[in-house]
């Protein structure tokens, strides 16, 4: 939520930063803006909508060449996405700029404070008391990044600040608390961004900051304190992926090109975590056998497409391991008073590891002495960083702001963790674990069969254009899969989208159904003898009544045939693992129906990607 970066260097400024927003837009797109240091004074320009509205205006008047600037992409939180709440915001003289993201909890009474001492705040956002306290702050004659330490100490709440002081067009300064930040390490040049890809086509090499951390960098060097002036250590890391990565690679929205990718995704998820005997071995997981033994309770948490992963979590957890395991929304889990143990496991899963939601989640365990294991995407992001444990998903980078790769790659991680877990506790034979490691093997191939079907479900995209309401129905790990096919299509294509457990139709929803409403139903492998035939019936019961049902039954399933106005065949695979074949073509028909729709596929209106406030 929001994308922020900061540059020093000897390149052209605008340039740097201009490029690194584009790659941050998915962060948010409600207003962009920019601030580059040039003869001893801050110039910049800032518009509401999205970032080419930005650009546009700085085609019409450029800014000053200049060799050290930041920007910003805004998601709104306060304050209207309108020109003057864009960001940078300044003082009152105009000598500071400031970036930011995040909540400054105790801006009122900041703001307060600083009109009573004459200050004429101009913009409704919380971040101009920022601006307006280190430009005070720099005029009493502190550097900038004295400056900052001193504002941040009186800061509350959530943020990464980023600013420029345009009397020293050496050194951006930048501080995070609870909120993003990363520092890219360049040659005669570095860099701050909110995540990686800020900087990615300039520089792999990346610094990771602790919490209420300050960080100057200039041309040639960076230093890290505390917010008090201490000096700290950042922690070091190379990026495993590269610009090509964060391009669409010919593909029309990073949507498609990362629903593309998953077979490799899936495959790079399983790569070195087991051996040649099946035998798991996931060593970033830093909690000790024992510890896993003496589990007796899991809640798995997150929020969106992350939560689904771990409903589907949970039936292969308990299968597998026989440990109850509990499924939250991370914000629902927060604030009830949970009841949690030394000996409750709490997963987290978190493509961006940022979620402000599911890192409160994580905190409050942590603090009643629950264990932590993180299933995150992001190296070196917050949600990890805080966990006992983590389970990287090694999916790449994920753009567009609808999550398919993320979802399948944390998928593959819960299984890993499943079948890790039976196998500490002597749950399953290695033979049986060694067999279904076999299957999960088989996925990149039976996803890619999947994809290599992609045709069909956009001739069903078209046909389906003018369509109001679609429902999803599911049993077992079916219904996860029902619930994010819907999600998929509130979020691009804005249309009324609901995914049901089947069970449940008949204790309400079959009250929606009525002559002609699509109704995708995911039927569970026929392995499962009574979940399919209770499938094939509500199947049945939903077409009776006039529903047009779009059936996603593995190959050879001809007892559904009947019933199928459309038809699309699953591999045959077992039951558990059926998901992530399942989620494959609902995905393709979210992306093609919001981009018949002329729909932005990969920034949907409203939404962010990495949710970073609650
Ligand atoms: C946002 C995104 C969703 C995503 C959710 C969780 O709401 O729009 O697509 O599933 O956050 O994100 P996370 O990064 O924690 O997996």
């Amino acid at each position: 939520m929001c994308g922020i970066v900061g540059y020093v260097g000897d390149k052209l400024a605008r340039d740097v930063v201009i490029n690194g927003l584009r790659r941050l837009e998915y962060r948010g797109y409600d207003s962009a803006g920019i601030a580059v240091i040039a003869g001893g004074r801050i110039a910049g320009a800032k518009r509401a909508g999205k970032l080419a509205n930005l650009e546009k205006a700085l085609e019409e008047d450029p800014l000053p060449p200049a060799t050290t600037g930041i920007g910003h992409t805004r998601w709104a939180t306060h304050g209207a996405p309108t020109d003057e709440n864009a960001h940078p915001h300044s003082g009152q003289s105009g000598r500071v700029a400031v970036v930011h993201n995040g909540i400054i909890e105790n801006f009122a009474r900041l703001r307060d404070e600083l009109e009573a001492a004459g200050h004429n705040l101009r913009s409704e956002t919380d971040t101009e008391v920022a601006a307006h306290l280190l430009e005070d702050a720099v005029s009493g004659g502190a550097d900038l990044t004295t400056a900052m330490q001193q504002v941040c100490r009186r800061l509350e709440g959530a943020f990464t600040l980023v600013a420029l002081d345009g009397e020293d067009p050496s050194r951006v300064v930048a501080a995070r608390r609870n909120s993003p930040l990363v520092v890219g390490l360049g040659e005669r040049e570095n860099f701050v961004g909110s995540d990686v890809a800020a900087f990615i086509e300039h520089t792999r090499e990346a610094l990771e900051l602790g919490q209420d951390q300050v960080v100057t960098i200039t041309r040639d060097d960076v230093r890290v304190s505390d917010f008090d002036g201490r000096p700290a250590e950042g922690k070091r890391y190379h990026v495993d992926w590269d610009l090509s990565a964060a391009e669409k690679d010919g593909f029309d929205w990073f949507m498609r090109k990362e629903i593309f990718e998953q077979p490799r995704a899936v495959a790079d998820a399983m790569l070195g975590r087991h051996d040649e005997q099946g035998r798991l071995e996931l060593d970033e997981v830093r909690v000790s056998d024992d510890e896993l033994r003496e589990v007796d309770k899991i809640i798995i948490v997150g929020c969106g497409t992350a939560e689904y992963a771990g409903l589907v979590a949970k039936y292969a957890i308990e299968h597998w391991t026989r440990i109850p395991c509990e499924v939250e929304l991370a914000h629902e889990f927060r604030y009830r008073d949970p009841i949690l143990t030394r000996n409750t496991l709490v997963v987290a899963i978190s493509q961006s590891g940022e979620t402000a939601d599911t890192l409160m989640a994580i905190r409050h365990a942590r603090t009643q002495r629950a264990k932590v294991l993180a299933i995150c995407n992001t190296n070196g992001s917050t949600i990890p960083r805080e966990s006992d444990a983590v389970i990287y998903t090694h999916a790449g980078p994920e753009v567009a702001v609808a999550s398919t790769k993320g979802f399948l790659t944390q998928l593959i991680a819960c299984y890993l963790l499943g079948l890790y877990l039976a196998q500490v506790r002597g749950m399953k034979y290695g033979d049986e674990i060694r067999s279904i490691v076999g299957e999960l093997e088989k996925m990149p191939a039976h996803v890619q069969r999947m994809l290599d079907d992609a045709e069909s479900v956009y001739e069903l995209a078209a046909e389906l254009q003018s369509v109001r309401s679609v429902l999803f129905l599911g049993r077992h790990v079916g219904f996860p899969i029902a619930l994010e096919g819907a999600l998929k299509l509130k979020e691009l294509a804005y249309l009324h989208a609901e995914g049901f457990a089947a069970g449940e139709l008949k204790h309400g929803p079959i009250a929606l159904i009525e002559q002609g409403l699509p109704v995708f139903c995911v039927v569970p492998p026929r392995g499962r003898d009574q979940l399919h035939a209770k499938m094939v019936s509500a199947i049945q019961e939903i077409r009776a009544r006039g529903a047009r049902t779009i059936v996603l039954a593995e190959e050879g399933d001809d007892e559904v045939t009947p019933y199928s106005d459309v038809r699309i065949t699953l591999p045959v695979v077992p039951t558990l693992l059926q998901p992530l074949v399942a989620a494959v073509p609902l995905q393709l028909f979210a992306c093609e129906l919001a981009t018949l729709l002329g729909h932005d596929v990969d920034q949907p209106r409203n939404l962010a990607k990495s949710v970073t406030v609650e």
